[in-house]
């Protein structure tokens, strides 16, 4: 380590949770750094499954200190229920798990606001996950927003409230003909999560940096994925965010050159969950067989993911975006049984090829793949955890993606379960 960023390659769901827990032992801080309860990140320990939300993923590895970060936006009611979840099955959360101070609140009128603005959309919709995020990251930057450690200080709390629905519910009312947002109901609400957000609550920053400062292991979690970056990604059909590694300074209060890792996790072919383009997509029986052998479905919302093969062409300009130092290339196994297996090196957008990403989201609408397709390797993968134990074909591909997207491949994941995670380096 000392300090290392996880981070999604694609358009999130790469398997950042598994990745993050896998590695989680050796650290001793694991930290989201954005996002929201909009993100789904699934850990398999033995026969348990846990999908978390807001909790970062090395809550399940006893004795490490997991913190939400400023650069995050908690919804109380989401982290406490996350939290009550996780206690009923025996995981300790309290005594491990720290939110900033820092942290935006997401309110009820931003998942109100959410649903209404997408139904609005109709023909553009976006896609989202409904859980106020975009409304959230507004108001932020718009600075009327609530903070976690606003919900101790009820009088500041009642009064930051009262100017946010001003304009919330003039928005809600007349803009979407919805009933206007309770006052009192929603102050009572929040003063009531306060008095358990207290156990939590902290100012983190100094936190992170004493353990830096101290050489601890530090593990900055991503959520979502480079593509769904604010600035970086298919803008507007993106998060509100900054997913890409470079979240996780300002997300974090860390400073730049604390960062020493940048583990990109990148999925060995492509999904992507909403809407917004995606050169790859397969929309034929090849993409439905990677979705049910891959078990893609969305994990916060069900959805059924989009499926297509590896796109060498985002994975260059992940490496790139975030400078990955080492990718985990995850679910090889969801591709052991195809005869063939192709991976898209360039673009063919008006006639032209591309090797790098274009800037127009609107021309990657327009994308031809430009694809070269590899023999399958015909054979079980999964559980591997030995890199010479994958088959040729297997490696060859490794190696090719390698080649292809200019980082190396340090981890292979060949199932949801820890043990089965190969450690190149
Ligand atoms: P995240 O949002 O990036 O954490 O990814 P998700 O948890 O939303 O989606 C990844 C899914 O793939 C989860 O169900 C994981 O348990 C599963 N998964 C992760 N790595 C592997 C792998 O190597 N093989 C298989 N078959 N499943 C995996
Ligand atoms: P993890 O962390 C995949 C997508 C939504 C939508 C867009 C905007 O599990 O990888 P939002 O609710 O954020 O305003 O929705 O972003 N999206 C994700 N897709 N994985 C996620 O998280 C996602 N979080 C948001 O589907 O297209
Ligand atoms: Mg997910």
């Amino acid at each position: 380590m000392p300090v290392t960023v996880v981070v999604g390659m694609q358009w999130g769901d790469e398997g950042k949770g598994k990745i993050v827990d896998m590695i989680a032992d050796k650290a001793d801080v694991i930290a989201r750094y954005q996002g929201g309860a909009n993100a789904g990140h699934t850990v398999v320990v033995g026969k348990e499954e846990y999908v978390l939300h807001l909790i970062p993923s090395g809550v399940l590895r006893n004795g490490k200190i997991c913190i939400i970060g400023p650069g995050v936006v908690v919804d109380p009611e989401a982290l406490l229920s996350e939290i009550d979840g996780l206690e009923k099955r025996g995981v300790t959360v309290k005594g491990s798990l720290l939110v900033s101070n820092r942290a935006h609140l997401i309110m009820p009128y931003h998942k109100l606001l959410d649903r209404a603005a997408e139904s609005r959309l109709s023909g553009s919709k976006i896609g989202t996950t409904g859980r106020g995020i975009g409304p959230a990251y507004a108001d932020k930057a718009a600075r009327i927003g609530l903070r976690v450690g606003d919900l101790f200080k009820p009088e500041y709390f009642r009064e930051r409230l009262g100017q946010a629905l001003e304009q919330k519910n003039a928005l809600l009312k007349t803009l979407y003909g919805e009933p206007a947002a309770d006052e009192k109901e929603i102050f009572e609400k929040y003063m009531a999560y306060a008095g358990r957000m207290k156990d939590y609550a902290d100012d983190c920053g100094p936190i992170l940096r004493k353990a830096v400062a101290d050489g601890k292991n530090v593990l900055a979690e991503g959520a979502q994925g480079s593509m769904l970056d604010i600035d970086h990604g298919t803008y507007p059909f993106v998060t509100s965010s900054p997913a890409a590694a470079g979240g996780a300074c300002t997300g974090l209060g860390l400073p730049p050159r604390a960062i020493n890792e940048v583990l990109g996790v990148m999925k060995a072919y492509t999904t992507r969950v909403g809407e917004g383009p995606f050169p790859t997509e397969l929309l034929d029986a090849t993409g439905e067989r990677l979705r049910k052998t891959g078990g893609e479905y969305g994990a916060t919302t069900g959805r059924p993911r989009r499926c297509g093969w590896l796109d060498a062409v985002v994975g260059r300009f992940a490496v790139d975006v975030n400078g990955v130092t080492g990718i985990a290339l995850t679910k090889l196994d969801v591709l052991d049984e195809f005869d063939t297996i192709s991976i898209c090196t360039e673009y063919e957008i008006d006639g032209k090829r591309y090797d790098q990403l274009p800037e127009d989201t609107d021309a990657l609408t327009r994308v031809k793949p430009v694809y070269e397709t590899h023999p399958g390797w015909k054979t079980s993968t999964a559980g591997i955890s030995i890199y010479a134990n994958l088959p040729d074909a297997a490696k060859r591909y490794v190696a090719r993606v390698e080649e292809l997207v200019g980082a190396r491949v340090s981890v292979v994941s060949t199932g949801q379960d820890r043990s089965a995670t190969i450690i190149r380096s």
